[in-house]
């Protein structure tokens, strides 16, 4: 790490150098006149404190905070905000005042791009959350906060899902089953949570699943549709996206904790579908 004048922040993550972070938040900073340097810090597994502590001494005033270490991020904080603690979960971090203030902004990231940049409505509407992982707990409040008619959550380990279920009842009428459960049930809004397509596989889900004019979400994102894109197609979905919105949205909610200004994201997730690291 370089020594800086002005504030820094980062991304930190193992594997790194595959983020996008670095780019979007400069492009941010751009945009908002704001004087800042963002890199990708790659952080040896168990060395996060270590890091973190000589990082506010160069300056630093903020991380973002990717695989593997959302964890030690979440037990390092200082302070954490409500969402973060119901989440369970912190992806930025503030560092001001010796103190180290753990947030979440994933969900807030989900329903920006959601309501923001593609008109969708959640209130109403009959949704589908694929997965019962640390993604999926990270966007069941603000989904629930828009008062859908019913979430369900699926998943292959369904006690996980249970759970989730029970841990969220308190925001709305959220149930959990199995993928076997799911026939002759239709949705209007089916979000996947899973990390299947990193993978290239489908969850099971079963034909004729969604609505007239329902929407597809895929929280992953990749160069080509991804499997679940690809059959939410086939299977009629008439609006499908990946989760890059999501991406430069959960950022753009970082960046206005840290800098109290709320960037324009739609140019930057334009411009995003043609980057190449
Ligand atoms: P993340 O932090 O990305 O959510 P995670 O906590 O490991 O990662 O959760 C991964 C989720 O994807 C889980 O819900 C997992 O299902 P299980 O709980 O049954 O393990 C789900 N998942 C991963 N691969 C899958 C596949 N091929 N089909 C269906 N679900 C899958």
């Amino acid at each position: 790490m370089t020594k800086q004048t002005n504030d820094c922040y980062a991304v930190i993550g193992n594997p790194v150098s595959h983020s996008k972070s670095p780019f979007i938040h400069t492009e941010f900073a751009k945009l908002t006149n704001q004087l800042l340097t963002y890199t990708a810090e790659l952080v040896e597994i168990g060395q996060v404190k270590n890091f973190v502590e000589s990082f506010i001494k160069n300056n630093g005033k903020g991380l973002n905070v990717t695989v593997p270490f959302k964890l030690d991020a979440f037990e390092l904080a200082t302070e954490l905000s409500d969402r973060a603690q119901r989440a369970g979960a912190v992806n930025t971090l503030t560092l001001k005042d010796n103190k180290i203030l753990g947030d979440t902004t994933d969900g807030t990231g989900l329903l920006n791009d959601l309501i923001k940049n593609h008109n969708q409505t959640i209130k109403h509407k009959r949704i589908l959350v694929v997965g019962a992982g640390g993604a999926v707990r990270g966007v069941l409040e603000p989904l629930l906060l828009e008062s859908p008619t019913s979430l369900i959550i699926a998943n292959r380990t369904v006690s996980k899902a249970q759970q989730l279920a029970d841990d969220f009842s308190n925001f709305g009428n959220i149930s959990a089953c199995s993928f076997n459960e799911l026939d002759n049930e239709q949705f209007d809004l089916i979000i996947n949570g899973t990390s299947a397509s990193l993978s290239g596989d489908l969850p099971p889900l079963p034909d004729n699943i969604f609505s007239n004019h329902a929407c597809a979400y895929d929280m992953m994102y990749a160069k080509e549709p991804t499997v679940f894109m690809q059959w939410s197609k086939q299977q009629g979905a008439e609006i499908i996206l990946d989760g890059l919105g999501m991406l430069v949205e959960q950022a753009a909610e970082s960046f206005y904790i840290w800098r109290g200004v709320r960037p324009e994201t739609k140019e930057i997730i334009n411009r995003l579908r043609d980057y190449k690291p």
